[in-house]
């Protein structure tokens, strides 16, 4: 008799993709419950959250207003608080949102809001499992969700519209799963990868988010989120906290 591949899964795995802010924005009344969401937001909130547990950050708080920032330091004290408004640190806030700042020695707490990434991450609170994903983590997530049923890539966007570099990513994970069935806009994810895969972070410095952060000279930041799972770091959202 044939062995029994039971570890088989049954079925090829459903992508599909969230590819803007306005997608986003309707997941609350999305029934998610067999739906494992993976939250990207390349320039730079997931990055940064990635590069800071990899390197000992115990619990991020993502949330999606200065005002709840503050209210969750308050009850945190030890909380140090990071984030950005326009790709600048918060007044008031210790950190800004740049990887390069939580890859040496990072707070143990971090309460953190960004224009589109923690908004992004808590549209999926009641998923499944919510994971935060990033170049820097891109086949550690694969690990993840490989024999998941449903899979949701949510790509966070810059205010009201798509980050390129976002739907870059999630492309990236899509051309894994070659058995997998992908709704239109997984499809177009995946097709759009094929034509940056080869040079990532050239394809981040075409995007609009790289373009004002290389008006800021700050490419050091895009060519640190264009590494290829340099970690094998999974943050995973229960609850409102981000650990790994
Ligand atoms: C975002 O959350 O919109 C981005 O991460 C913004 C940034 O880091 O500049």
């Amino acid at each position: 008799m044939a062995p029994q591949h039971s570890n088989r899964n049954p079925k090829p795995v459903k992508i599909d993709v969230a590819l803007n802010p306005a997608e986003i924005a309707l997941l609350p009344e999305r029934d998610l419950d067999r739906t494992t969401c993976v939250a990207f937001d390349i320039l730079r909130a997931t990055s940064s959250m990635i590069t800071a547990l990899a390197n000992g950050t115990r619990a991020i708080h993502p949330v999606p207003t200065i005002g709840d920032a503050l209210s969750l330091k308050d009850k945190f004290p030890d909380a140090v608080l990071g984030g950005e408004r326009h790709g600048e640190r918060i007044e008031g806030f210790q950190l800004g949102n740049s990887p390069l700042e939580y890859r040496d020695n990072p707070p143990a707490r971090i309460v953190t809001t960004t224009t589109n990434g923690t908004v992004a991450l808590r549209a999926c609170d009641h998923a499944r499992e919510t994971l935060v994903g990033a170049l820097l983590n891109l086949d550690a997530i694969r690990r993840r969700i490989t024999d998941r049923p449903s899979v949701l890539l949510v790509c966070a966007g810059t205010f009201e519209t798509l980050a390129a570099e976002d739907v870059l990513a999630a492309g990236m994970l899509c051309a894994e799963f070659p058995d997998a069935t992908l709704t239109d806009s997984a499809d177009v994810a995946l097709r759009y990868s094929t034509l940056c895969r080869g040079d990532l972070g050239g394809a981040l410095r075409r995007t609009r988010n790289g373009a004002a952060l290389l008006e800021k000279c700050r490419g050091a930041e895009i060519d640190w989120c264009a590494q290829r799972s340099l970690y094998d770091t999974v943050g995973v959202l229960r609850n409102g906290v981000v650990a790994a």
